[in-house]
Protein backbone atom coordinates (compact mmCIF):
# COMPACT_ATOMS: atom_id res chain seq x y z
CA UNK A 1 0.00 0.00 0.00
CA UNK A 2 1.48 3.86 -0.26
CA UNK A 3 1.08 5.87 3.02
CA UNK A 4 -1.98 8.00 3.24
CA UNK A 5 -1.12 11.49 2.69
CA UNK A 6 0.64 12.90 6.27
CA UNK A 7 -1.96 14.54 8.60
CA UNK A 8 -0.89 17.55 9.62
CA UNK A 9 -1.34 18.89 13.63
CA UNK A 10 1.47 21.11 13.58
CA UNK A 11 1.86 23.66 11.01
CA UNK A 12 5.10 25.57 10.06
CA UNK A 13 3.60 28.60 11.76
CA UNK A 14 3.12 26.90 15.30
CA UNK A 15 6.32 25.18 14.90
CA UNK A 16 8.11 28.65 14.01
CA UNK A 17 5.72 30.14 17.57
CA UNK A 18 7.06 27.51 19.61
CA UNK A 19 10.65 28.43 18.90
CA UNK A 20 10.28 31.88 19.49
CA UNK A 21 8.84 31.45 22.89
CA UNK A 22 11.53 28.62 23.94
CA UNK A 23 14.45 31.01 22.59
CA UNK A 24 12.51 34.16 24.58
CA UNK A 25 11.90 31.99 27.59
CA UNK A 26 15.22 30.11 27.38
CA UNK A 27 18.15 33.08 26.21
CA UNK A 28 16.21 35.44 29.09
CA UNK A 29 16.85 33.37 31.93
CA UNK A 30 19.67 33.17 34.33
CA UNK A 31 20.99 30.24 33.18
CA UNK A 32 20.59 29.89 29.37
CA UNK A 33 18.31 26.92 27.68
CA UNK A 34 16.73 25.80 25.03
CA UNK A 35 14.95 22.41 24.44
CA UNK A 36 16.24 19.65 22.86
CA UNK A 37 13.55 19.45 20.34
CA UNK A 38 15.12 22.03 18.37
CA UNK A 39 17.79 19.89 17.42
CA UNK A 40 15.99 17.79 14.80
CA UNK A 41 15.72 19.69 11.16
CA UNK A 42 17.00 18.05 8.47
CA UNK A 43 20.62 18.24 9.39
CA UNK A 44 20.01 17.84 13.12
CA UNK A 45 18.17 14.63 12.15
CA UNK A 46 20.66 13.62 9.74
CA UNK A 47 23.66 13.93 12.21
CA UNK A 48 21.49 12.17 14.99
CA UNK A 49 21.36 9.36 12.29
CA UNK A 50 25.13 9.17 12.47
CA UNK A 51 25.52 9.27 16.07
CA UNK A 52 23.32 5.98 16.59
CA UNK A 53 26.46 4.46 14.58
CA UNK A 54 29.14 5.78 16.39
CA UNK A 55 30.95 3.01 18.30
CA UNK A 56 30.29 5.05 21.76
CA UNK A 57 26.72 5.53 21.05
CA UNK A 58 25.38 2.22 22.99
CA UNK A 59 21.76 3.36 23.48
CA UNK A 60 20.41 2.46 20.08
CA UNK A 61 22.41 -0.80 19.35
CA UNK A 62 21.16 -1.96 22.84
CA UNK A 63 17.62 -1.36 22.39
CA UNK A 64 17.48 -2.74 18.85
CA UNK A 65 19.30 -6.30 20.79
CA UNK A 66 16.02 -5.95 23.28
CA UNK A 67 13.54 -5.45 20.66
CA UNK A 68 15.26 -8.21 18.48
CA UNK A 69 14.69 -10.39 21.28
CA UNK A 70 11.45 -9.46 22.21
CA UNK A 71 9.44 -8.26 19.54
CA UNK A 72 7.29 -11.62 19.31
CA UNK A 73 6.47 -11.38 22.95
CA UNK A 74 5.68 -7.85 23.01
CA UNK A 75 3.10 -8.90 19.69
CA UNK A 76 1.76 -11.95 21.79
CA UNK A 77 1.21 -9.79 25.38
CA UNK A 78 -0.78 -6.99 23.45
CA UNK A 79 -2.40 -8.08 20.68
CA UNK A 80 -2.70 -4.63 19.22
CA UNK A 81 -4.69 -4.00 16.01
CA UNK A 82 -2.95 -0.30 15.94
CA UNK A 83 0.50 0.63 16.84
CA UNK A 84 1.51 4.27 17.45
CA UNK A 85 4.96 5.52 17.65
CA UNK A 86 5.66 8.96 19.49
CA UNK A 87 8.86 10.81 17.98
CA UNK A 88 9.22 8.14 15.47
CA UNK A 89 12.12 9.54 13.49
CA UNK A 90 13.26 7.32 10.70
CA UNK A 91 11.26 4.01 12.81
CA UNK A 92 13.97 2.05 11.74
CA UNK A 93 13.97 0.06 15.22
CA UNK A 94 10.11 -0.33 14.86
CA UNK A 95 10.14 -2.82 12.08
CA UNK A 96 11.23 -4.92 14.39
CA UNK A 97 7.81 -4.85 16.16
CA UNK A 98 6.69 -4.47 12.25
CA UNK A 99 7.73 -7.90 11.36
CA UNK A 100 7.19 -9.80 14.72
CA UNK A 101 3.03 -8.30 14.51
CA UNK A 102 3.18 -9.32 10.47
CA UNK A 103 4.26 -12.79 11.34
CA UNK A 104 1.70 -12.80 14.42
CA UNK A 105 -1.48 -11.47 12.27
CA UNK A 106 -3.89 -8.63 13.49
CA UNK A 107 -2.13 -5.30 13.16
CA UNK A 108 -4.12 -3.08 10.67
CA UNK A 109 -2.34 0.53 11.47
CA UNK A 110 0.60 2.18 11.82
CA UNK A 111 0.56 5.68 12.89
CA UNK A 112 4.28 7.07 13.43
CA UNK A 113 4.33 10.79 14.73
CA UNK A 114 7.09 13.03 14.68
CA UNK A 115 7.91 16.78 14.57
CA UNK A 116 10.01 16.28 11.51
CA UNK A 117 7.88 16.18 7.89
CA UNK A 118 11.61 15.47 6.17
CA UNK A 119 11.52 12.31 8.60
CA UNK A 120 8.18 11.51 8.15
CA UNK A 121 7.61 11.74 5.08
CA UNK A 122 10.57 8.68 4.03
CA UNK A 123 9.70 6.71 6.90
CA UNK A 124 5.89 6.31 5.90
CA UNK A 125 6.27 6.18 2.49
CA UNK A 126 9.43 2.74 2.91
CA UNK A 127 7.29 1.20 5.49
CA UNK A 128 3.91 1.46 3.27
CA UNK A 129 5.80 -0.09 0.70
CA UNK A 130 7.73 -2.69 2.91
CA UNK A 131 4.26 -3.71 4.46
CA UNK A 132 1.49 -4.62 2.21
CA UNK A 133 -1.84 -4.41 3.83
CA UNK A 134 -0.67 -1.98 6.73
CA UNK A 135 -2.13 0.94 6.57
CA UNK A 136 0.48 3.86 7.70
CA UNK A 137 -0.96 7.10 9.09
CA UNK A 138 1.61 9.86 9.54
CA UNK A 139 1.04 12.22 11.88
CA UNK A 140 3.09 15.78 12.10
CA UNK A 141 3.07 16.90 16.17
CA UNK A 142 4.56 16.98 18.89
CA UNK A 143 4.68 14.01 21.21
CA UNK A 144 4.12 16.39 24.46
CA UNK A 145 0.99 18.23 22.51
CA UNK A 146 -0.82 15.77 20.14
CA UNK A 147 -1.67 12.86 22.06
CA UNK A 148 -5.53 13.77 22.17
CA UNK A 149 -5.07 13.38 18.11
CA UNK A 150 -3.98 9.65 18.34
CA UNK A 151 -6.21 7.43 16.80
CA UNK A 152 -9.08 5.32 18.38
CA UNK A 153 -10.58 1.63 17.85
CA UNK A 154 -9.22 -1.59 18.50
CA UNK A 155 -6.32 -2.23 21.11
CA UNK A 156 -4.11 0.00 20.93
CA UNK A 157 0.23 -0.31 21.78
CA UNK A 158 1.97 3.19 21.86
CA UNK A 159 5.57 2.98 21.64
CA UNK A 160 8.08 5.34 23.14
CA UNK A 161 11.44 4.25 21.85
CA UNK A 162 15.07 5.62 22.48
CA UNK A 163 15.29 7.30 25.53
CA UNK A 164 13.64 10.15 24.51
CA UNK A 165 11.17 10.28 27.51
CA UNK A 166 14.82 11.22 29.40
CA UNK A 167 14.72 14.52 27.56
CA UNK A 168 12.01 15.59 29.51
CA UNK A 169 12.38 16.97 33.44
CA UNK A 170 10.71 15.31 35.96
CA UNK A 171 8.05 17.47 35.90
CA UNK A 172 7.24 17.29 32.47
CA UNK A 173 7.79 13.60 32.37
CA UNK A 174 4.44 13.33 34.82
CA UNK A 175 2.74 15.39 33.18
CA UNK A 176 3.22 13.77 29.73
CA UNK A 177 3.19 9.85 31.46
CA UNK A 178 -0.47 11.33 32.62
CA UNK A 179 -1.60 13.14 29.43
CA UNK A 180 -0.99 9.38 27.65
CA UNK A 181 -2.79 7.91 30.49
CA UNK A 182 -5.63 9.79 29.74
CA UNK A 183 -4.97 9.33 26.14
CA UNK A 184 -5.59 5.91 26.45
CA UNK A 185 -8.22 3.23 27.33
CA UNK A 186 -8.31 0.65 29.98
CA UNK A 187 -6.33 -2.26 28.66
CA UNK A 188 -4.29 -0.22 26.39
CA UNK A 189 -0.38 -0.75 26.45
CA UNK A 190 2.51 1.19 25.95
CA UNK A 191 6.45 0.25 25.52
CA UNK A 192 8.75 2.92 26.40
CA UNK A 193 12.76 2.73 26.41
CA UNK A 194 14.59 4.00 28.70
CA UNK A 195 18.76 4.15 29.03
CA UNK A 196 19.73 2.82 32.44
CA UNK A 197 21.94 4.11 35.11
CA UNK A 198 25.44 3.34 34.78
CA UNK A 199 28.88 4.07 35.35
CA UNK A 200 29.61 7.48 33.85
CA UNK A 201 32.75 6.20 32.38
CA UNK A 202 30.33 4.62 29.59
CA UNK A 203 27.46 7.05 29.56
CA UNK A 204 29.85 10.71 29.17
CA UNK A 205 31.83 9.59 25.79
CA UNK A 206 28.47 8.44 24.27
CA UNK A 207 27.41 12.31 24.79
CA UNK A 208 31.15 13.36 23.58
CA UNK A 209 32.34 10.98 20.96
CA UNK A 210 35.79 11.41 19.60
CA UNK A 211 34.92 12.06 15.92
CA UNK A 212 32.94 15.31 17.01
CA UNK A 213 29.94 14.14 15.80
CA UNK A 214 27.87 15.27 18.80
CA UNK A 215 29.68 18.60 19.07
CA UNK A 216 28.23 19.36 15.20
CA UNK A 217 24.74 18.04 16.72
CA UNK A 218 24.45 19.90 19.20
CA UNK A 219 25.81 23.58 17.36
CA UNK A 220 23.04 22.71 14.82
CA UNK A 221 20.74 24.39 17.29
CA UNK A 222 22.25 27.17 16.70
CA UNK A 223 22.05 27.01 13.02
CA UNK A 224 18.62 26.46 13.01
CA UNK A 225 17.67 29.66 15.09
CA UNK A 226 20.13 31.34 13.01
CA UNK A 227 17.64 30.46 9.32
CA UNK A 228 14.66 30.34 11.66
CA UNK A 229 14.86 33.56 13.65
CA UNK A 230 17.09 35.38 11.47
CA UNK A 231 19.39 35.29 14.70
CA UNK A 232 23.52 35.72 14.53
CA UNK A 233 24.94 32.69 16.32
CA UNK A 234 28.53 32.50 15.66
CA UNK A 235 28.56 28.51 16.45
CA UNK A 236 32.26 28.08 16.01
CA UNK A 237 32.44 30.26 19.17
CA UNK A 238 30.51 27.57 21.46
CA UNK A 239 32.17 24.40 22.96
CA UNK A 240 30.18 21.35 23.31
CA UNK A 241 30.22 19.79 27.05
CA UNK A 242 28.49 16.58 28.17
CA UNK A 243 28.75 16.42 32.01
CA UNK A 244 26.68 13.61 33.82
CA UNK A 245 24.86 15.19 36.86
CA UNK A 246 25.37 12.54 39.70
CA UNK A 247 22.37 14.07 41.69
CA UNK A 248 19.74 14.35 38.98
CA UNK A 249 21.37 11.04 37.61
CA UNK A 250 21.08 12.83 34.34
CA UNK A 251 23.65 14.18 31.10
CA UNK A 252 23.93 18.02 30.59
CA UNK A 253 24.84 18.80 27.57
CA UNK A 254 25.82 22.33 26.82
CA UNK A 255 27.21 24.61 24.78
CA UNK A 256 29.83 26.70 26.43
CA UNK A 257 31.27 30.04 24.90
CA UNK A 258 34.67 30.70 24.49
CA UNK A 259 35.01 34.30 24.34
CA UNK A 260 32.40 37.17 25.06
CA UNK A 261 29.95 37.43 22.49
CA UNK A 262 26.95 39.30 21.74
CA UNK A 263 24.03 37.60 19.90
CA UNK A 264 21.11 39.30 17.75
CA UNK A 265 18.19 37.30 17.89
CA UNK A 266 14.25 38.60 17.81
CA UNK A 267 13.90 41.53 20.00
CA UNK A 268 16.86 40.57 22.70
CA UNK A 269 20.44 41.24 22.48
CA UNK A 270 21.82 38.16 24.11
CA UNK A 271 25.52 38.76 25.90
CA UNK A 272 27.60 35.57 26.14
CA UNK A 273 30.43 35.90 28.81
CA UNK A 274 33.31 33.39 28.49
CA UNK A 275 32.73 30.16 29.96
CA UNK A 276 29.39 31.12 29.88
CA UNK A 277 26.62 27.92 29.47
CA UNK A 278 23.98 27.29 27.21
CA UNK A 279 21.96 24.00 28.62
CA UNK A 280 20.77 22.18 25.28
CA UNK A 281 19.57 18.97 26.83
CA UNK A 282 18.91 16.72 29.69
CA UNK A 283 19.17 13.03 28.87
CA UNK A 284 17.86 11.36 32.42
CA UNK A 285 19.22 7.62 33.04
CA UNK A 286 16.41 5.22 34.96
CA UNK A 287 16.29 2.83 37.25
CA UNK A 288 13.51 -0.38 37.12
CA UNK A 289 11.76 0.34 40.62
CA UNK A 290 11.96 4.59 39.30
CA UNK A 291 10.26 3.67 35.79
CA UNK A 292 7.69 0.89 37.44
CA UNK A 293 6.90 3.99 39.65
CA UNK A 294 6.53 6.72 37.59
CA UNK A 295 4.36 4.46 35.44
CA UNK A 296 2.18 3.97 38.85
CA UNK A 297 1.78 7.17 39.70
CA UNK A 298 0.12 8.08 35.74
CA UNK A 299 -2.15 5.24 36.10
CA UNK A 300 0.05 2.45 34.30
CA UNK A 301 0.69 -0.97 35.67
CA UNK A 302 4.24 -2.51 34.67
CA UNK A 303 3.58 -5.68 33.45
CA UNK A 304 7.55 -6.63 31.88
CA UNK A 305 10.94 -5.77 31.87
CA UNK A 306 13.87 -5.99 29.56
CA UNK A 307 16.90 -5.30 28.83
CA UNK A 308 19.79 -6.05 26.32
CA UNK A 309 22.67 -8.89 27.83
CA UNK A 310 24.87 -5.87 28.89
CA UNK A 311 22.21 -4.21 30.64
CA UNK A 312 22.60 -0.92 29.41
CA UNK A 313 18.90 -0.35 28.06
CA UNK A 314 15.12 -1.00 29.95
CA UNK A 315 12.29 -1.80 27.90
CA UNK A 316 9.16 -1.61 29.47
CA UNK A 317 5.92 -2.85 28.98
CA UNK A 318 2.82 -1.35 30.60
CA UNK A 319 -0.67 -1.26 30.67
CA UNK A 320 -3.45 1.49 31.46
CA UNK A 321 -5.59 0.57 33.87
C1 LIG B 1 17.14 10.84 20.87
C2 LIG B 1 16.80 11.88 22.94
C3 LIG B 1 17.27 9.56 22.86
O1 LIG B 1 19.19 11.61 24.65
O2 LIG B 1 20.45 10.01 23.90
C4 LIG B 1 21.99 11.79 21.34
C5 LIG B 1 19.52 12.41 21.77
N1 LIG B 1 21.60 13.66 22.31
N2 LIG B 1 23.16 12.38 21.61
C6 LIG B 1 19.62 10.90 23.73
C7 LIG B 1 21.01 12.60 21.81
C8 LIG B 1 22.94 13.51 22.19
C9 LIG B 1 19.07 11.09 22.32
N3 LIG B 1 17.59 10.87 22.26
Amino acid sequence: MTAEPLEIYLEEQDLERGLREDVRAGLSAEQKWLPPKWFYDARGSELFEEITRLPEYYPTRAERAVLAERAPDIAALTGAKTLIELGSGSSEKTRLLLDAFTRRGGLGTFVPLDVSVSALRASTAEIAADYPGLRVRGIVGDFTRQLDRLPTGGRRLVVFLGGTIGNLLPGERAGFLAAMRAALEVGDWLLLGTDLVKDPSLIVPAYDDAAGVTAEFNRNVLHVINRELGADFDPAGFAHVARWDADHEWIEMRLRATRPMRVRVLDLTVAFATGEDLRTEISAKFRRAGIAAELAGAGFAATDFWTDPEGLFGVTLAQAR
